[in-house]
């Protein structure tokens, strides 16, 4: 197995194991935000066409689009097949609804040039190289079609929960590249796209406390493929020092998103 085969394999196990915690703990969590962007794609008609959701997981993004778009094809697209099954519980509720499990950084070149739009969130900065895949999702776009791409850039917050986990992590995991960032505009533009809209986005989150943001985030959500890939001895010794450090009590934050939202 490659090493790119190797990685994507480790994070599809992680959220395999994730799924059902994520959609209890993080789907209404994350809500604000799926209802932002699949809201930037009704401000002006859309073109005829699916639409495609990159990186679905449990796929919350189907309710607000069937709202908003109903009678719209959709075809989410995730790789993991735990993310998948329960994705697809979801779209037997939803006429002209389906689930591909594949890898979204490059999409199947069946879409080029035929969807009406892509929306996407909190799935981009996972991919071995965003910049890349914005460029792919683009390709997907017909004319006059439409990107809503939410995300988590490199600092989401400088106090709350997600900014003392990598702040914890940082002196056991060496940082990642974050320059990509930078390049998923030059990189949509390239594609011929217009862009609309880069706003960082930031809601209320809270958790009960402490214990509870932590065990979600190793067991239900992000960090459960690296708690995989480094052992409960990793994990125990991470939660212990962010316990330490963490406040008591219910826990109130504000993480901030990128959004951004462009038109072909
Ligand atoms: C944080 S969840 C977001 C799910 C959903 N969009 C939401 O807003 O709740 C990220 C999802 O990205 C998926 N993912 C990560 N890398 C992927 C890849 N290369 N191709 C497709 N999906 C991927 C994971 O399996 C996971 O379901």
């Amino acid at each position: 197995m490659t090493e790119h085969a190797e990685r994507l394999a480790r994070l599809a196990q992680g959220w395999d194991e994730a799924a059902d915690g994520y959609e209890a703990y993080y789907v209404p969590r994350f809500a604000p935000w799926v209802a932002t962007a699949v809201r930037a794609l009704t401000h002006g008609p859309l073109p005829e066409g699916p639409v495609l959701v990159p990186c679905c997981g449990t796929f919350p993004e189907l309710d607000a689009l069937s709202e908003h778009l109903p009678g719209r094809e959709t075809v989410g697209i995730d790789l993991s097949a735990g993310m998948v099954r329960r994705a697809r519980e979801r779209a037997a509720r939803h006429r002209q609804a389906a689930v591909v499990q594949g890898d979204a950084s490059t999409l199947d070149p069946r879409w080029s040039g035929t969807c009406a739009a892509v929306v996407s969130v909190f799935g981009l900065q996972q991919l071995p190289e965003p910049d890349l895949a914005i460029r792919s999702w683009a390709a997907a776009l017909c004319p006059g079609g439409r990107l809503s791409v939410v995300f988590w850039p490199d600092i989401t917050e400088v106090d709350g929960p997600f900014a003392l986990l990598a702040d914890v992590l940082r002196a056991r995991v060496p940082a990642g590249d974050s320059s990509w960032e930078r390049r998923l505009l030059p990189a949509s533009s390239a594609q011929g796209l217009v862009i609309e809209r880069d706003e960082h986005l930031s809601y209320p989150m809270s958790h009960p406390d402490a214990t509870t943001f932590f065990d979600a985030h190793t067991r239900s959500g992000p960090l459960r493929a690296l708690a995989v890939a480094r052992g409960e001895a990793f994990v125990n010794q991470l939660r212990e020092e962010f316990l330490r450090r963490a406040p008591a009590g219910e826990w109130h934050h504000q993480p901030r998103a990128r959004h951004i939202v462009a038109r072909r």
